[in-house]
């Protein structure tokens, strides 16, 4: 590759990779308006002083379903437009938090929320792995 052509691809590399990240910091923003207060990290593990599941529990069980990025964006934006509880993959937060409530937000802010959690750079309460794993061996999943 000629010295051109390297700097050529590099600025392309560059510009790409800043309006990924223009993009996903705007997804972040939205997230932090729209959803952390109830998904965040206040509460930790401890279920009795949290009001929903960390974000990235909800993460962990719609990556296992929905692996490629559209199928995930679909999901979530889907689930925040309409809580349906035929199409819960936490049935079990259901129970422990009761449906979540309608959140009023565009579908398009909802997709760049959801491409943000797709990318998986979110904070995880210590222990939370592990409580993902027990429940679903209590609920016979593994
Ligand atoms: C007022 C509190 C509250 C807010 C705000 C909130 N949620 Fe939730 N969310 C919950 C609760 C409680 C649950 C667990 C019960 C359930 O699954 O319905 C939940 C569950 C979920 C689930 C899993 C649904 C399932 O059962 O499969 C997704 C996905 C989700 N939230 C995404 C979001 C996103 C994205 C936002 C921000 C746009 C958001 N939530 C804002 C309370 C909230």
């Amino acid at each position: 590759m000629t010295i051109t052509k390297l700097l050529i691809a590099s600025a392309i590399i560059a510009i790409s990779q800043t309006a990924f990240a223009a993009e996903h910091q705007q997804g972040e923003q939205l997230y932090k308006v729209y959803c952390d207060a109830c998904h965040g990290m206040s509460g930790g593990m401890d279920m009795s002083k949290r009001v929903a599941p960390p974000i990235a529990a909800v993460r962990m069980h719609y990556i296992g379903y929905y692996r490629d990025e559209d199928s995930f964006v679909n999901a979530v934006s889907g689930w925040v437009e309409k809580q349906d509880p035929n199409r819960s993959l936490m049935r079990g937060a259901i129970r422990r938090f009761n449906l979540m409530p309608p959140v009023a937000i565009k579908n398009e802010d909802a997709r760049k929320i959801a491409r943000y959690i797709y990318a998986g750079n979110l904070q995880k309460p210590a222990g939370m792995e592990e409580h993902v794993l027990q429940q679903h061996k209590k609920a016979g999943m593994n």
